[in-house]
């Protein structure tokens, strides 16, 4: 899929859950939980030494998810998530080789950027979205919105400390291109295979998110 129906995806979903997957197994039963909880998105975080193999093994096992690569923080994870299949790069922070790559070979990237000089960065380069991390210490919706009045072609994908009690206020902002987070699977959750309540927990994200529209 090209980068713009990728984006199209994240943007219908409303979030991005960011995953750690520690233990192998653990990546398809996931990425089923988060399906059945109605969310067909998910950013596997290069945080971990089985990163790439679990894009890869989800892609294959659960072809209806999309998947994307998270924390890619150089070129070699970046290298590495494309080929385990990555259909969406995102980092938390800005590298212009790892935009710039992504540009070059159409994949969705999404650099973290929370001051002007990092968004006029990516703005340079062509994008328009960028992740807004970590939201919570950076002035939360506040900052983002006074940033959205000046970057009017920019949207954002807040994460880091984003949850079911704040979700609203971030999804209601047409700024806000979706929100990211652990909240709806966290690694403990994941680790003790707690799939069902990683399930209904995508189940209240979404209903939070679409009611906030
Ligand atoms: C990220 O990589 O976006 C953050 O680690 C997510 O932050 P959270 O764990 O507070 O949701």
């Amino acid at each position: 899929m090209d980068s713009h129906s990728i984006l199209k995806r994240i943007e219908n979903v409303g979030i991005v859950p960011v995953i750690v997957i520690d233990n192998i197994d653990d990546a398809v039963p996931c990425a089923k939980a988060l399906l059945s909880g109605g969310v067909d998105m998910m950013e596997i975080t290069f945080r971990t030494a089985c990163a790439a193999e679990a894009i890869a093994k989800v892609k294959k096992e659960v072809p209806d998810m999309i998947v994307g690569a998270g924390t890619v923080l150089d070129s070699d994870q970046l290298s590495r998530a494309i080929e385990a299949g990555a259909e969406f790069i995102v980092s938390p922070g800005f590298s212009e080789e790892v935009v710039k790559t992504c540009i070059d070979k159409n994949i969705a990237v999404v650099p973290g950027c929370v001051t002007p000089t990092e968004i006029m960065a990516a703005r340079n380069l062509g994008l328009n979205v960028v992740k807004f991390f970590p939201a919570d210490l950076f002035g939360g919706i506040k900052a983002i919105k006074t940033l959205s009045g000046v970057f009017r072609d920019m949207r954002f994908l807040p994460t880091g400390g984003v949850n079911l009690d704040n979700i609203s206020e971030f999804a209601s902002e047409k700024c806000i291109v979706a929100v990211g987070g652990s909240f709806v699977a966290t690694g403990k959750d994941i680790r003790e295979n707690n799939f069902e309540k990683i399930m209904e927990l995508c189940k209240s994200a979404k209903e939070k998110i679409f009611s906030a529209k």
